[in-house]
């Protein structure tokens, strides 16, 4: 279920914050709600995340009680360290939020509010499986706050859907598409590429099917063949063709120019909207590096520096909170090299780029070589930011290794 965590130090069993953390109670606070429940597992997936058969007695039934016990607890925690603030966004990811009933997600996102408050204009995502969205679903929802559905299309190619082992239909993406609209919510949705036996043809037609939904977001992930999954199993095994990296730059190119064809903005290499109000702010709080707290198995957090985790599977997290003890497993407080690396690692990646005075005083003198090689903008450098070009959008592992190596 997932790799391991990182090991870090141990966390302190009432979760309190180191005194000496440098608070500034101007950072934006976003909290993340994990909800990791699937019907079954698609054969890519790493995340955390438990079909019924693997749950060791943690009760579906009982997770919006449990998880509620860390919101009481990250209220006094964040207060006794003068740390609360609203919210100004909030993320229920997966997992399958959907799986679970929406009053369940409603009555988590009511003591979330209680807990910590709302700041103006708040932004309330949930992310969905095409088969788990109805109308009254979308309504719920809607009713209860939240502003904001990601769904999880990922091709609308049926040979394609079963290469990644997604059971649902593809007309379910557009029946859940008209139901959060219909709703009042923004939409967002989710598609994959380079999966087995995928074509350029295959991924085109998923781009115009996506397209044809009018959402108001879209990201668009190369396949990760990650360690452990049924995927990687069946690579190793020879069973399956491992995604070929020229075509799945391909794949990049055709949807950046198809995307931005019909009026959508990149603002992060994966991460596609029609404008910029309706980018992801939640995700854009995690790369600018502001405060968030991760709630649930698995989840992560961090705090003016500090990161810590939660233990990974539900039976372990409701076992913790029943005990009124922190779920945290481990915490780590990063140098400031390794936090200048991830900086870089982070902010690279986005449209508005970084700040050359962010870069290493040693690695600047790099920056005239990437534009020499096509890989950043000049105009941006003149005006003092590291901006990746389509060429260093498909190869921007190599212009992090030049700004940081
Ligand atoms: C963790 S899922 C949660 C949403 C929902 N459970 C679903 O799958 O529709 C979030 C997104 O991560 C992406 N994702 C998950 N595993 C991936 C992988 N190995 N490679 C690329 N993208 C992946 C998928 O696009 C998915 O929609
Ligand atoms: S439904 Fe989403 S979270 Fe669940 S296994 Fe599939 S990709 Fe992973």
């Amino acid at each position: 279920m997932a790799g391991p965590l990182p090991l870090g130090d141990p966390a302190p069993s009432d979760g309190r914050l180191p005194p000496d953390l440098a608070i500034d109670a101007s950072v934006p606070f976003s909290a993340y709600v994990h909800i990791p429940f699937c019907r079954v597992r698609c054969g890519y997936c790493d995340f955390n995340t438990y079909t019924s058969g693997e749950l060791r007695g943690a009760r579906q039934e009982d997770y919006a009680d449990t998880l509620s016990a860390e919101i009481s607890l990250a209220r006094r925690v964040l207060s006794e360290a003068g740390a609360l603030r609203p919210m100004d966004t909030v993320f229920f990811g997966g997992g399958t939020p959907t799986l679970l009933p929406a009053g369940d997600l409603a009555r988590m996102l009511e003591r979330a509010v209680d807990a910590f408050g709302m700041a103006d204009g708040a932004e309330v995502t949930v992310e969905a499986n095409p088969d788990t969205v109805t109308p009254a679903v979308a309504r719920t929802l809607a009713e209860a706050g939240v502003t904001r559905l990601s769904i999880g299309m990922q091709s609308a190619v049926p040979h394609v859907l079963a290469a990644l082992d997604r059971t649902h239909q593809p007309e379910n993406v557009r029946t859940a598409v008209e139901a959060a609209k219909d709703a009042g919510l923004a939409v967002s949705v989710d598609l994959i590429y380079g999966a087995p036996g995928e074509s350029l043809a295959d991924w085109e037609a998923s781009l115009d099917d996506a397209l044809s939904l009018e959402s108001d977001h879209i990201s668009a992930y190369a396949l990760i063949i990650e360690d452990g999954t049924k995927l990687a199993r069946q690579i190793r095994r020879g069973e399956v063709p491992r995604p070929d990296d020229d075509l799945q730059a391909d794949m990049y190119e055709l949807a950046d120019a198809r995307l931005a064809g019909a009026g959508f903005e990149w603002y992060e290499l994966s991460n596609w909207a029609r404008s910029d109000d309706q980018r992801s702010r939640h995700n854009l709080a995690y790369w600018r590096g502001n405060d968030w707290w991760g709630f649930g198995p698995g989840a992560h957090s961090h705090v003016a520096g500090l990161r810590w985790w939660n233990v990974k599977h539900p039976a372990a997290y409701a076992q913790r909170v029943a005990a009124s003890e922190s779920p945290a497993a481990g915490t780590e407080r990063p140098d400031a090299k390794a936090h200048l690396l991830e900086r870089v690692l982070l902010e690279s990646r986005l449209a508005e780029g970084l700040a050359i005075a962010d870069i290493p005083v040693q690695n600047r003198d790099r920056v005239a070589g990437l534009i020499a090689d096509g890989l950043i903008e000049g105009a941006a450098a003149l005006r003092g930011r590291v901006r990746l070009t389509l060429r260093g959008r498909l190869l921007a592992d190599a212009v992090v290794r030049a700004l940081t190596g």
